[in-house]
């Protein structure tokens, strides 16, 4: 698959199959992601990928945190999305709740929607990523720079995934279940598997601006 290709075909993928990825293909696909540039080649990110019981555990106790807790991620989340965002943002929302059939004011359809994200829409495999607490913006660019590295290597694999910065809410979990050091903010989840075509989720599709809303060539 070139790189034009996986760039097209990937998307976020929300209902997978419950069939673990080999753990051959799965290292592989982090082997080769650190590849990815980063600021000074500082190579910031670090990742713990949860399979099995300890996935199982993880998500389990982040479906509890998720009823029972107020959410403390490291990296607050943006409060106030303004024009344009606010738009790409309503659009986003609303491409994938009519993709599961829920209506704009069924708040427990919707409410049950969100809390799909933390047992990972039951992916077989989830990683929770982050950096050094003592770097910030740069070294963030430089996990963005990982994350597509990856996720773009799991579509030439045929494995699906779906960044997750809602697996950020609750670090304290995370924390303990994988042993992620204090030093280590977290920033996302990834969840990663085999998608499941029938699932009304993953029919979900988003759109994109022209290419002169991002980027002027003078
Ligand atoms: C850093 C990051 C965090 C994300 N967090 C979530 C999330 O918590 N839950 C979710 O369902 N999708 C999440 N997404 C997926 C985005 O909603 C998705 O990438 C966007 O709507 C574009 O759709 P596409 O990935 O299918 O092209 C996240 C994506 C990124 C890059």
């Amino acid at each position: 698959m070139d790189v034009s290709r996986a760039v097209a075909e990937r998307r976020s993928t929300r209902a997978f199959l419950a069939k673990d990825v080999p753990a051959e293909t799965l290292r592989s696909i982090f082997e080769r992601a650190q590849r990815a540039p980063s600021w000074c080649n500082i190579q910031p990110w670090r990742a713990w990928v949860a399979s099995g019981e300890t996935r199982a555990r993880l998500t389990s106790e982040m479906a509890r945190a998720a009823l029972e807790a107020a959410p403390s991620p490291d990296v607050p989340f943006p409060t106030d999305y303004p024009e344009p965002y606010g738009t790409h943002r309503r659009a986003c929302g609303r491409a994938l709740y009519e993709a599961m059939g829920v209506a704009r004011d069924d708040t427990a359809g919707r409410q049950a929607a969100w809390l799909r994200n933390f047992v990972a829409f039951d992916a077989p495999h989830v990683a929770i990523v982050g950096f050094d607490t003592r770097f910030d913006l740069y070294a963030a660019l430089d996990v963005g720079c990982w994350l597509q590295t990856v996720l773009l290597l799991a579509r030439e694999e045929g494995v699906s995934a779906c960044a997750q910065a809602s697996l950020s809410l609750y670090p304290k979990v995370s924390r303990e279940i994988l042993g992620i050091p204090e030093q280590v903010k977290i920033l996302f989840g990834i969840a990663l598997g085999y998608e499941d075509p029938s699932a009304p989720a993953n029919a979900c599709l988003t759109a994109r601006d022209p290419v002169e809303s991002n980027v002027t060539f003078r």
